[in-house]
């Protein structure tokens, strides 16, 4: 077989770090374990003339000396075996150039190695090869791996028809696969490059046009590679910078990682996630340079020393304050899962986002993938093997993008010590942003103390103050409760205020709208205000929908012990049939969006301090068990006697 002319051979002294540096291509090889993928490698590697001397002859003696069917594969194998002597062959990656580009084909090594790498993030692929074969057809692990690769983003495909001498070249065969295939493609967003009839054993499509199969118009394998289009550039991205290291020289402290995406430079003001600390960039530090250097970019490790010394720990992400990552304890993952033992709702985790540990409880499993189908169902708990949606809330503040954003920081491992029990991608769904709910942007505050003591207020009052909490969807009866219960309680003489969702969202919150990142300002606000309220010595009720945990937990913060959550519980089939202010049907509609129970999620508390049903109950009654709770809580064994 020719040699291909633009092919530029790597001889047996040249290592990857040698290669001329320029635009750099990955493309992962895969498919069903049997369909030929170490054959094709071997095939391209002879026919583009970047075989050792000698070395195929070699092989082939080996092979008559043993009498065994000569195999590209063993080529491939010897030439692993001998990478120490310095030949450009790790144990699956191999690199040439090609035109323009140096290529890095990886060949994936078995199927749950494969997919373990690819959800850790260990591999990486721009593009990928997917390979059937012609004879036996599409196989599970045709469109498992190829599931796996667009989940992590991989966009780039060609699908080689492999073993084309098997079926005699025949065209039929060829067109009903790649039928099937496409279509399975279509349904996960993606178009192919090129699906390619080759014969890898006997060179046909692999480097050059085979004369076998002239009914296929198309390229062969190598001339498309140069149609997959480059990967985006990642310095031109906003700036991801994990923390990997923090180390402390005198009173210098170097803050080490590798630079994810996006570009750093000397003066840059930097914000760390999620201690939201900020601090200016002093000094880039790199090890390969010779001087320093003002400005470093992706893929770089460097140190990092700040202006001021401010306690970071490794596993925050350094950004700029634009274009910052996402700060939340809740989200939504889409995970490959690895374990024999499935993953159950409420199990306890441990999960590696970026360089960081974090505790979290599967709250939710949304929906279970049937890869094969496309279809899902609802399921209890992921099994080996099951690709599912899952919801998850971290005992802790996290730092991570949406995968669909910035891929390198999107990504989740569920571990256990140092077994990957699963993996896959982040998104935040309907879940708001927290980081503005924590940034604190005023300096040089200084706190001062009130002269009343707070005892002394409650001798005036002769109750003690407080937050009634009350949550629930809308129609659930919040408003009307609070009003009822405020008057109840003035009328017994205690100094009551009602705060009242649609009361505020005209005056205070009137800049708010219902988008998460607002409903969660929303209740940051009247948590706020409520508390002050409080501590002023008033009994507050406050009445919002307050749809997510992590903000009313917020607000329990704020008040402290005063803090009592009150669930006005009713479901949303009784609140829609209530329907008091003709949303829910205006939501049905789609007049209103992201409204509460319709289109936007509600978090039911899972541990309230009170709970009132209002399904089937009258008013007054509700009131009564109201009445009774704040008399318990609130007022003092000296006035009750
Ligand atoms: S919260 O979600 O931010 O806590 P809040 O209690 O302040 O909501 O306001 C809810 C009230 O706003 C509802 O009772 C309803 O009258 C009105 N409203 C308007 N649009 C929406 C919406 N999309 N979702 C929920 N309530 C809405």
């Amino acid at each position: 077989m020719a040699n291909t002319p633009n092919v530029q051979p790597i001889t047996e002294t040249a290592s990857p770090a040698q290669l001329v540096p320029g635009p750099q291509m990955r493309v992962v090889i895969v498919g069903h374990v049997d369909h030929g993928k170490s054959t094709l490698v071997g095939r391209l590697f002879h026919d583009t003339g970047q075989l050792p001397d000698g070395k195929l002859e070699a092989i082939e003696e080996m092979c008559r000396q043993r009498g065994m069917p000569f195999e590209w594969a063993f080529l491939m194998d010897s030439l692993k075996a001998e990478r120490d002597q310095g030949i450009t062959i790790d144990t699956s990656q191999i690199w040439f150039r090609h035109g323009q580009r140096e290529y890095v084909l990886i060949d994936a090594p078995g199927h749950r190695e494969f997919i373990r790498n690819m959800v850790t993030g260990a591999s990486n692929a721009d593009a990928a090869l997917l390979m059937i074969d012609a004879d036996q057809g599409i196989r599970r692990q045709s469109r498992h791996h190829m599931y796996l690769l667009q989940l992590l983003g991989v966009r780039e495909v060609a699908v080689a028809v492999n073993k084309m001498d098997l079926v005699k070249y025949d065209e039929g065969r060829f067109r009903a696969i790649e039928a099937e295939y496409r279509l399975y493609l279509e349904g996960i967003g993606i178009t192919p490059r090129q699906v390619i009839p080759i014969s890898a054993r006997e060179g046909d499509n692999v480097a050059t046009p085979s004369e076998r199969m002239c009914w296929f118009n198309g390229p062969s394998f190598l001339e498309t590679l140069p149609q997959f289009a480059p990967p985006e550039s990642t310095a031109e991205r906003p700036l991801r910078l994990p923390l990997q290291d923090v180390y402390k020289f005198d009173e210098r402290r170097i803050l080490a990682g590798r630079i994810e995406s996006g570009t750093l430079r000397v003066g840059d003001d930097l914000v760390f996630s999620p201690s939201n600390r900020t601090a200016r960039i002093e000094t880039i530090e790199t090890w390969n340079t010779d001087g320093p250097v003002s400005t470093a970019s992706a893929g770089m490790s460097v140190g990092i020393t700040l202006n001021e010394q401010i306690f970071v720990e490794r596993g925050e992400i350094v950004s700029h304050e634009i274009d910052a990552p996402i700060e939340s304890d809740v989200f939504h993952a889409r995970l490959f899962w690895l374990a024999d033992k499935p993953l159950e709702i409420g199990a306890a985790c441990e999960l590696k986002i970026g360089p960081n540990k974090v505790k979290a409880v599967v709250e939710h499993i949304e929906r279970i993938i049937n890869i094969d189908s496309l279809s899902d169902h609802k399921a209890t708990c992921v099994s080996r093997d099951e690709i599912a949606d899952v919801i998850v809330r971290t005992s802790q503040l996290v730092a991570f993008d949406a995968h669909e954003t910035l891929s390198r920081t999107g990504r989740v491992v569920f571990v256990d010590q140092h077994l990957t029990l699963g993996g896959g991608v982040l998104s935040l769904g309907d879940y708001p942003d927290q980081r503005q709910l924590i940034t604190v942007r005023g300096t040089n505050l200084t706190e001062v103390d009130h002269r009343v003591d707070p005892v002394r207020r409650i001798a005036r009052n002769r109750h003690k103050p407080g937050v009634l909490w009350f949550t629930g969807l809308s129609g659930a009866g919040k408003s009307t409760l609070a009003m009822g219960l405020e008057q109840r309680l003035f009328d017994k003489g205690y100094q009551v205020y009602v705060l009242d969702g649609d009361n505020v969202r005209t005056g205070l919150n009137a800049n708010l709208g219902f988008s998460p990142e607002d409903r969660a300002e929303n209740i940051r606000r009247v948590g706020e205000v409520a508390a002050l309220l409080a501590d002023a010595g008033l009994i507050v009720i406050t009445a919002f929908i307050s749809p997510y945990r992590a903000d009313r937990e917020r607000a329990r913060e704020a008040a402290g012990e005063a803090f009592h959550e009150v669930f006005i519980d009713a479901d949303v089939a009784t609140c829609e049939s209530r329907d008091p202010k003709g949303l829910y049907k205006r939501a049905r509609s789609g007049e209103i969006k992201e409204f509460t129970g319709v289109s936007a999620p509600y978090e039911e508390p899972s541990t309230p301090d009170f709970s009132v049903d209002t399904s089937g109950r009258p008013v007054d009654e509700c009131l009564d068990d109201l009445v009774t709770y704040v008399t318990d809580n609130f007022i003092t064994a000296r006035e009750r006697q």
